[in-house]
């Protein structure tokens, strides 16, 4: 008979977990059967000694099969999706899946929460006043098939294990580990019904993977599993050692977003990196090339067809699209305070764990599971790596809303800008296409 101790510790000793023991061992701790603290040392144990590629496999399908396995088969063409690894600022997602959508790609998109110091889809989607991540399976089908996209949470039904696995790993240090990772994100993305996968490895120190070698080694990983199930999987390892554009916060990024589906923007990083992620779901679906579906991205939002998608989008889940419209509609921030540079000089780097935390503290983010988001505060940055200031020069503003927060935010995004005389370069945006 097996018991959670034993393979505990089988996986503390280095051990090769069976696929019977991941399947018990899932299986039993989704229906509350073994308790939080038996698998937070399970996951622990996998955290130091790793898991083979059997091994990383049973248990992406251990955990897909806790829950439903949504078929697509009658909803008619191409079925893609994205999913990040989480990162600072990063709303790829509002943007890129309607504009895939306006160019003829069936997005069904299932995101999550903020995770750690990392922003989440689902909590951006929430600020929208009305908007519902919380959709049923076949509302679901429903919305896919009449606006080509959906935009939802992870259900009930959908790898119930990921959803206490997940939540466990945040308040436990297991988050930053190619296992876990690898099954977390593979299993409710091969449950989806999807055809077609594009990965947006993070790597930098506002990534959960902060060396290269590591980010490539956890999208080798994802990219491997997927093929196994029969998916068109491509990876890109992008950078996230500065937030990405330049707001980091709920409702300030989704105006973002909504400026540049207009073609507003002047975040060039946000606007690369969702046309190349873009065009890339396009092109595995269509067969086409990477250069002229990145053609059709751009088209669709100088024509304005991706930003039409997002409107009919929210308005399908039940968002108040006068508000997106006219963002002014949206209730203010009570504190605005600005950030100045103690010196003149470039900007060398940014400290973009601190800043998420930062984020997270005002409000943006849960420091606990039962914390409510506030939509409304956030961090506008004026300045980034390689860019020119003065002493006295504004580089940050934060909006907040009691004033105590608003300062230790302040104090928290001034530390985490480093300066230096001499000019520095940008990041590089996008540093490796894994397929
Ligand atoms: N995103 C996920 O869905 N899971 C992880 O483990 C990390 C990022």
């Amino acid at each position: 008979m097996l018991t959670p101790y034993q393979i505990i510790l089988k996986k503390r000793e280095g051990g090769i977990l069976s696929p019977e023991e991941i399947d018990y061992f899932i299986k039993q701790y989704t229906a509350g059967k073994i308790p939080d603290y038996q698998a937070s040392a399970l996951l622990m144990a996998i955290f130091f000694k790793g898991m083979d590629d059997g091994e990383i496999l049973h248990l992406t399908r251990a955990m897909m099969s806790t829950g439903t396995i949504v078929r697509l088969s009658d909803v008619p063409g191409c079925k893609a999706d994205k999913h990040s690894t989480g990162g600072v600022g990063d709303k790829i997602s509002l943007m890129l899946a309607p504009l895939a959508a306006a160019c003829g790609v069936k997005v069904p998109m299932v995101s999550g929460r903020g995770l750690g110091h990392t922003g989440g889809t689902v909590d951006k989607l929430e600020a929208i006043p009305g908007f519902r991540t919380g959709v049923s399976i076949p509302e679901y089908k429903r919305i896919l098939k009449q606006v080509g996209l959906v935009m939802s949470r992870q259900s009930d039904h959908l790898v119930p294990a990921d959803r206490k696995l997940y939540a466990l790993r945040d308040v436990t240090g297991t988050v930053e580990s190619v296992p876990l990772i690898t099954s977390s994100i593979m299993s409710k993305k091969l449950a989806e019904g999807i055809d077609v996968l594009v990965l947006d490895v993070k790597v930098g120190n506002g990534a959960f993977m902060k060396d290269l070698a590591r980010a490539r080694a956890l999208a080798k990983k994802m990219v491997q599993v997927g093929r196994l199930y029969g998916k068109k999987v491509a990876a890109y390892l992008t950078d996230m050692s500065q937030p990405l554009g330049r707001e980091v916060g709920n409702w300030n990024e989704v105006v973002e977003s909504v400026k540049m589906l207009r073609g507003e923007s002047d975040a060039d990083d946000i606007v690369e990196l969702t046309i190349k992620l873009t065009a890339e779901m396009i092109s595995l679906c269509s067969g086409e090339t990477r250069a002229s579906a990145s053609q059709r991205v751009k088209r669709a939002i100088e024509s304005g067809a991706g930003y039409e998608k997002f409107l009919e989008m929210v308005r399908a889940q039940g968002g108040d699209s006068s508000v997106v419209e006219n963002p002014a509609k949206y209730r203010m921030p009570r504190v605005v305070v600005e950030v100045k540079s103690p010196e003149s000089g470039y900007v060398d780097s940014m400290d973009t764990f601190k800043i998420g935390m930062a984020a997270v503290k005002l409000g943006a983010g849960r420091e606990k599971i039962e914390d409510k988001i506030d939509p409304v505060v956030g961090i506008t940055f004026l300045k980034k790596v390689g860019d020119r200031v003065n002493a006295g020069d504004v580089i940050a503003i934060v909006q907040a809303n009691d004033e105590e927060r608003a300062k230790s935010a302040k104090a928290d995004i001034k530390n985490a800008y480093s300066f230096s005389g001499r000019k520095c370069s940008r990041p590089e945006l996008i540093k490796e296409r894994i397929a």
